[in-house]
């Protein structure tokens, strides 16, 4: 499909928001291009009407004070993807409520936790209050970074910013400035693998429906057209190719398998799923030099 082309369909295949959908106007699904502008537009009003029921169904997966990488609830406590923190200054992109955040000031970590939501920012600062751990909250879009060159030792994002822009190069090229050199940057975000699949948990989630290699971005739309919200598509090259391009260095790839025992079912992510192939790809990268 091209640029500007538009299929809207009444089904809509992905997980809940029943509220956000009607609040915004949603009235069915298109695949378009769509640009920086209209996704982080789409974005910003999906996240702030959907805050509170996100938080109210996904609180006890990512806790108050924790930092969990995924729905298969690999743990930064356990993972150490971003080595020591202690004194560290560290940015999280696309925060949410923040629990991640608040999790490395208790590690002795300096966090700085920007999203684009200000929904999502009052619940971390009122997560902050109830908990007495408060981090610097910064509202922005991440593909521009309202911080100085080099003034982050660590940059990390679970799920926050990067599925929803439409240019992850520039928010690649955003991360390695603000960083120091020898910084940390890692991310994780859906695998690239599950684009193939509908977005279902149960056995219908199983079966191929479009190519791997189509980018057109999936959009929920209102009456008039316009996104309610937005997701993009990189596959794992074009990954690798915007990490490189921002003269990052890339360490590693974690693929987490899903925990034998570990039975919550998270959106599209399931136990089913999560045993035959993977659901999270955390890349693990730095800043050469130092
Ligand atoms: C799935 S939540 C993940 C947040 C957190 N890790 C959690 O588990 O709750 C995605 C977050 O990314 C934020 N976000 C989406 N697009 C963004 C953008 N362009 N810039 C900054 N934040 C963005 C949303 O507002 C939302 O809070």
């Amino acid at each position: 499909m091209s640029d500007g082309e538009q299929d809207v369909s009444a089904a809509t295949p992905r997980a809940p928001g029943a509220s956000a959908e009607a609040l915004l106007g949603t009235a069915g699904i298109a695949r378009r291009g769509v640009g920086s502008a209209e996704s982080q537009r789409a974005s910003r009003a999906w996240w702030d009407a959907d805050a509170d029921d996100y938080l109210a169904e996904h609180r006890a997966d990512i806790g108050d004070v924790d930092f969990v990488w995924s729905p298969e609830a690999l743990r930064e406590a356990d993972a150490r993807l971003l080595g020591d923190v202690a004194g560290r200054r560290v940015l999280e992109v696309g925060c949410g409520s923040a629990p991640c955040s608040r999790w490395l000031a208790t590690q002795g970590a300096r966090p700085v936790a920007l999203d684009l939501s200000g929904a999502m920012l009052r619940h971390a600062r009122a997560a902050g209050e109830a908990t007495g751990v408060p981090v610097p909250l910064v509202q922005a879009g991440a593909e521009r970074l309202p911080f100085a060159d080099a003034s982050f030792d660590l940059a990390c994002s679970a799920y926050g910013a990067v599925p929803f822009v439409a240019d992850p190069r520039r928010v690649m090229q955003e991360v390695a400035r603000v960083l120091r050199p020898a910084g940390r940057w890692v991310f994780a975000v859906n695998h690239p693998m599950r684009w193939v699949f509908p977005d279902d948990p149960g056995p219908d989630g199983l079966t191929v429906g479009q190519s791997y290699f189509d980018r057109t971005p999936y959009l929920e739309v209102d009456d008039a057209g316009a996104a309610t919200y937005v997701e993009h598509h990189r596959t794992i090259g074009d990954r690798v190719r915007d990490i490189v391009a921002a003269g990052l260095v890339l360490d590693d790839i974690v693929e987490p398998e899903w925990p034998e025992g570990h039975e919550r079912v998270w959106g599209q992510w399931s136990p089913l799923r999560g045993r035959l192939f993977p659901g999270t790809a955390i890349f693990v990268t730095h800043r050469p030099g130092g």
